[in-house]
């Protein structure tokens, strides 16, 4: 099944996520040997009529970085001639049956001393098409089964705007394909440390014992850009930051800090806890909400004027189970903030019966930093190095640069893509999965669509409005002043 021509199908091809996530990926995943030439075949499907050459120079500017070696600009020519493209529409059968007809070309010409057909369908198209062009890829371009191999599709959110949408736009993929065909990617499942989550909690006794609510205060999963929706004004508006960032990556984050050991690594063990999480969240109170929208998001011209929708919220989920009643998981995402970054907090209860009298240094924290520069580091309380007994916040630090200094971070879209190469869908989202994620936001983002909830204006540049740090305040998080982790330098 993993070997024998391998087809991958990028449609939406000349679109801004082809050319600067999903081609840059499969060519990292090429230099690194992971697809080869004797096997692979790329093929870019788009409206638009351009050559093949003319695709190859649409792209070739997203996968050079930096300052490129002869050897490196050699692969690049290499991995440029392995892409044809195929123009069609998204709805007539015409296209489809020309993709199928270079696509089998391809696979008698690889194949000429046998071996599979694996197809790999990779959607990088506005969901509006997902149903036509599913059917299209169903009807006229699946695998020829008498040679064995897969057809698998990859799609990405958003998938629906609410729980019906979502539930229509999964059953119509579900009448076309099996689940274990769809790839639903979440790009966040595919970062370093959030694949390190499971290990963290797993592998390490430290943990343990102390990952429930008698020892965990609150979680913070907190996502920050410094900058606005710049050029993407007309897709955000209509989605806003709860379904852009919060139901999908930094609930599926959340999934992985709280859920419980799965029976083994196997994807659907993962995913059944996953979902039994995602099922115990209780409903959101609106008390524990707060959403912002930066001053100048409404000059954008794609923006409606009366625009309500949120560039920034906190939001307190619940979960209701033996393990975490009574510990808030504070969601927390904003655009136009003033730093950009995206981190787990995992503040813990004071210690009980305090002799240093200490409390004012701050609680013990780990924190998990995505990014940037992945890192996770504990802070802890210490004594202050001298000659009195006095005590200080300090940290045990494993800061990823400097301690794997010969190591590149792979990208979150490389990995997931060889991924679902491979045929292991542990790191994509499960029908059900999705359908619990909305299912929690769905009532809180209907009271935002119809307008009875409001965000209030924040400045461009600042941490958002300052009622999400009372928020965070009432929902126990202390914050330690005067304590800043200083990223060590090389
Ligand atoms: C995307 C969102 O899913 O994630 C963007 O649509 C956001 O709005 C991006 O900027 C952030 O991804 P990363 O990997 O840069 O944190």
């Amino acid at each position: 099944q993993d070997t024998g021509c391998l087809s991958i199908v990028v449609l939406g091809a000349s679109g801004d996520l082809a050319k600067k996530k999903t081609f840059p990926a499969l060519y990292n995943l090429y230099r690194q040997g992971f697809i080869q030439s004797s096997e692979v075949h790329i093929f870019g499907y788009a409206r638009t009529k351009i050559s093949d050459d003319e695709l190859r120079n649409r792209i070739r500017g997203y996968l050079i970085h930096g300052k490129e070696s002869s050897s490196q600009d050699e692969d690049l020519s290499k991995f440029l001639q392995l892409i044809k493209y195929v123009n069609g529409s998204y709805d007539g059968e015409e296209g489809f049956r020309l993709l199928d007809k270079e696509i089998s070309e391809h696979e008698i010409s690889k194949n000429s001393h046998g071996g599979t057909s694996r197809r790999l369908f990779y959607l990088a198209l506005p969901p509006s098409v997902y149903p036509s062009v599913s059917k299209m890829i169903r009807n006229y371009c699946m695998n020829k089964s008498d040679l064995g191999g897969w057809t698998r599709i990859v799609v990405e959110k958003p998938f629906g705007k609410d729980l019906d949408s979502a539930e229509e736009l999964s059953s119509e993929l579900g009448e076309l394909f099996d689940e274990k065909q769809i790839y639903r990617i979440d790009h966040y499942l595919g970062k370093e440390l959030v694949q390190n989550l499971l290990v963290l909690r797993f592998a390490n006794r430290f943990f343990l014992p102390l990952w429930n609510r008698d020892n965990i205060a609150n979680v913070q999963i907190v996502f920050r850009e410094d900058f606005g929706t710049e050029g993407r004004g007309g897709y955000f508006d209509e989605y806003g930051i709860i379904r852009d960032i919060i139901q999908n990556h930094l609930l599926q984050v959340l999934c992985l800090v709280a859920m419980e050991k799965p029976v083994s690594l196997r994807p659907e063990h993962i995913r059944d806890e996953k979902v039994k999480v995602l099922q115990s969240v209780l409903p959101i109170s609106m008390e524990e909400v707060v959403l912002g929208q930066y001053e100048g998001y409404k000059d954008d011209s794609t923006v409606s004027d009366q625009s309500n929708t949120p560039t920034f919220a906190t939001v307190v989920l619940r979960i209701h189970n033996e393990r975490w009643e009574g510990v808030p998981f504070i969601l927390k995402a904003g655009k136009a903030l003033n730093s950009r970054k995206a981190d787990i907090r995992v503040q813990f209860k004071d210690v009980p019966g305090d002799i240093f009298k200490c409390k004012k240094q701050g609680r013990n924290e780990f924190v998990i930093r995505l990014q940037p520069k992945e890192a996770m580091y504990m802070k802890l309380t210490v004594k202050q190095p001298g000659l009195e007994m006095s005590t200080i916040q300090s940290e045990l630090d494993l800061s990823y640069g400097q301690r794997y200094q010969d190591v590149s971070i792979p990208e979150a879209y490389e990995r997931l893509i060889l991924d679902t190469i491979r045929g292991d869908q542990q790191h994509f989202v499960r029908r059900d999965e999705l359908k619990a994620a909305w299912e929690i936001f769905t009532p809180m983002l209907h009271k935002i669509d119809e307008g009875e909830l409001k965000p209030l204006p924040y400045k461009p540049g600042s941490r958002g409005p300052a009622e999400a740090d009372e928020l965070l305040a009432k929902a126990g998080y202390v914050q330690t002043h005067g304590y800043i982790w200083i990223p060590p330098t090389l």
